[in-house]
């Protein structure tokens, strides 16, 4: 059978990576979908729709661009009857996202609709399967495909469920997808394999989702639906089938305790922002219950039994590499484990090597990363324990490690990652913390300057962050015009250094480099003039002489420069951000939020879509 790849050059393959919603209960469903989808957002925006049946027929409206579309399609529509509907919010990498490639998709005789995340990968050959039988298709994406073959099932004598169980059996790649059907307009069926699903019971009402926000206005109970699992819902009943043998299946039901108000803006004017300003918080969360007030010793009760590591491979991707980047030196430093640091994307495909008392450690805010799950599965795959640490419990990545730790930085919405790393570098400071005091290779004294200077941290930052972001702003209005911006750090610093560059680029679209000062000098220096600034991070560390030299490198052709430092810097910059200093390590939960908060402002200043920067997703489960 041939699997065709992403890229494949014959086919124009619509790859997705999406959000999905259905509800079935006793409300008007399209305004309840309609808000389930402005939550999903976050999954993809280039596209929308809702399916649902009224006046006995089956109706999909869909529109091109943001929700706002669909929702000025859907007003001048009478879409208010039913009680039963399914959404999709789209983001596409290949294939244009136009309306005929919006879901949902209606199979060829307009009895059934469906709405999927994921990638059929054997779409190509199905499709000419369901040709061959006269079967004709109106877009281009793998979606349509999924319709017709439950359709064709369907129509050899068969219950819907077993023709979705036996359609699915057909089926290679990845799937969370919802069906409804013209005859039972109260129903929905919806699958998953290596997408995420998830099933909200609530009163009277019942809902299947990509995430969480989409139906916590309305319940908290929550069962995570696992790989090869399909669910047949109404409003007041639902049952969970094994895929394959649909015999029904037991499940834990789990109580959500976060409120739909910390999904929410809190009168912040974007998410990014608001998320920002969660820094304390965060830090907060993340060392709750995770000191001994006796020993003053780091509790991770999640390894106590997991021998310690002689070598971590740490695998991520994004704004989560960065983190296992600045996590390596403490881990290398204090704990005296080697550490090897991987973009997911290289590592699946480079042969690792792994030894048996290796530790794999993903890092993942969404835990639904398809590099980063690729490069668990391989290290699994070879006996090698992962660790996961990620931000999104029932996640696949908390789901599928071996261990999980998580980072308690509660959902995050902004498409840029701001608080998830923040809490993601408290965590990987607590693990060599850890280690460092099992291993004893940790001075005492160091270990707990640690843990106070950790306790004192969210008062200073709180203290801090609306100085940061009025310094932000002025810095912004200096520096819109430029086009490209370095971002040179050292140590620690240089991870920070291109965690900056990196949230320049996503949000205000200006081209940004993070570089190792130290490097500049073998090439780079040669693009340095007047219009290409310089972001220095130059906190008062062992290697302050050496970055000021490599800044007095840059001022020597005519570069301009900010120089986020520690009062003391001495080195007339064009521009000082002088922040408090803290102790060691702990400093960079200050310089972090500058840098956010650096990128926030220009992008603000520059009129940019904050929240949902122009070609990127928060989720990317496609690889
Ligand atoms: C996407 C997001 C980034 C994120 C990266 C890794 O590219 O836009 O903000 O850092 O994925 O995501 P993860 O959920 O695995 O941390």
């Amino acid at each position: 059978m041939v699997v065709l790849t992403l890229n494949h050059p014959e086919i124009n393959k619509e790859i997705t990576m999406c959000g999905i919603i259905g509800y079935a209960g006793h409300r008007p469903a399209v305004p309840v979908i309609v808000e389930g989808l402005k939550r999903l957002e976050y999954r993809g925006y280039d596209s929308a729709g809702v399916a649902f049946v009224q006046h006995q027929g089956l109706e999909v409206i869909r529109a091109q661009g943001k929700l706002c579309e669909l929702e000025n399609k859907l007003g001048g529509c009478d879409a208010f009857h039913a009680t039963t509907a399914l959404g999709h919010t789209r983001w596409a990498t290949h294939g244009l996202p136009v309306e005929r490639n919006a879901h949902p998709h209606k199979d060829g005789q307009g009895r059934l609709a469906l709405v999927h995340n994921g990638i059929i990968e054997n779409y190509h050959p199905l499709r000419e399967m369901l040709k061959n039988k006269g079967r004709e298709f109106v877009s281009d994406t793998d979606t349509e495909v999924l319709v017709q073959l439950v359709s064709e099932e369907w129509s050899k004598d068969t219950t819907l469920l077993q023709a979705i169980s036996r359609a699915l059996a057909q089926v290679e790649g990845t799937y969370a997808m919802a069906l409804i059907n013209l005859d039972e307009p109260g129903r929905i069926w919806a699958a998953r394999k290596s997408s995420p699903l998830l099933l909200g019971m609530g009163t009277g009402e019942n809902f299947v989702a990509s995430d969480i926000p989409a139906f916590l206005a309305y319940t908290r109970e929550v069962i995570f639906l696992e790989d090869n699992e399909l669910v047949e819902l109404d409003a007041l009943s639902w049952k969970v089938f094994d895929v394959a043998t649909l015999k029904p299946l037991n499940k834990e039901v789990h109580h959500i305790s976060w409120d739909l108000q910390s999904a929410q803006k809190g009168g912040y004017r974007h998410f990014m922002l608001k998320e920002i300003f969660e820094q304390p918080q965060v830090i907060a969360n993340c060392l709750a219950g995770r000191m001994d007030p006796k020993s003053s010793c780091v509790l991770l009760p999640e390894l106590d039994d997991l021998p310690i590591p002689e070598q971590i491979q740490i695998v991520a991707c994004g704004t989560s590499y960065h983190a296992g980047l600045w996590g390596q030196h403490l881990l290398e430093s204090w704990a005296k484990i080697p550490v090897r640091v991987e973009i997911a994307s290289e590592f699946r495909y480079r042969n690792p090597l792994f030894r048996p008392t290796d530790l794999v450690l993903a890092i993942s805010q969404s835990g639904e990363t398809a590099d980063t799950l690729a490069g668990m599965r391989l290290a699994k795959g070879e006996g090698v324990p992962v660790l996961g640490l990620c931000n999104v419990v029932g996640s696949s990545v908390a789901r599928e490690a071996d261990r999980v730790i998580h980072t308690q930085a509660g959902p995050e919405i902004s498409v840029a990652s701001t608080k998830a790393m923040c809490s993601q570098l408290v965590l990987l400071l607590l693990l060599a913390l850890y280690w460092g005091r099992q291993k004893q290779t940790l001075p005492r004294e160091t270990e707990s300057q640690i843990l106070r200077g950790l306790l004192g941290l969210p008062g200073i930052l709180e203290a801090e962050l609306p100085r940061m972001r009025g310094k932000a702003q002025e810095l912004a209005q200096e520096y819109s015009a430029a086009r490209s911006f370095f971002y040179l750090g050292r140590g620690s610093s240089f991870p920070l250094a291109l965690e900056g560059a990196l949230k320049l680029k996503e949000i205000s679209y200006i081209h940004a480099e993070g570089y190792a000062s130290g490097e500049m000098k073998h090439g780079p220096i040669a693009l340095i003039d007047p219009e290409f600034p310089t972001f220095a991070l130059a906190p008062s560390d062992d290697l302050l002489p050496k970055v000021i030299s490599n800044l007095v490198e840059v001022q020597a052709r005519n570069g301009r420069i900010i120089a986020l430092a520690h009062p003391g810097f001495d080195l007339a910059v064009d521009h000082v951000w002088s922040i408090p200093e803290v102790y060691g390590p702990l400093n960079t939960f200050l310089i972090l939020p500058a840098l956010q908060l650096f990128a926030y402002e220009m992008a603000v200043y520059l009129g940019k879509d904050v929240d949902q920067p122009r070609n990127l997703a928060k989720s990317v489960t496609v690889e």
